[in-house]
């Protein structure tokens, strides 16, 4: 069985997301909101809740190795594939 993805348009062009200074640009999409980070040259898509506790993810930053920074405890998570890096 394969899964069925639903995809949806965000932006004509990347200039048009707000990154500000975090990497992180907060959007709505069906109703949920949805975190889009930027490291180098791509894009990723996670969301704006925690895994932890709940902190909210787009308050948080991407560092240098493309970890996704929660503001709350300072866990991180690799952007690639969500993973926790900082040893929790
Ligand atoms: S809620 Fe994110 S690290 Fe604790």
């Amino acid at each position: 069985m394969s899964k069925q993805y639903n995809w949806f348009k965000i932006a004509d062009h990347i200039n048009e997301l707000d990154f500000q200074d975090s990497n992180i640009s907060l959007i709505e999409v069906s109703g949920k909101k949805v975190c889009i980070g930027k490291y180098k040259d791509e894009i990723f898509a996670f969301t704006n809740k925690c895994p932890h506790a709940g902190g909210m993810m787009s308050e948080g930053y991407i560092d240098a190795l493309g970890n996704v920074v929660c503001p709350m405890h300072r866990y991180k998570y690799d952007i690639r594939n969500g993973r926790n890096t900082s040893g929790e």
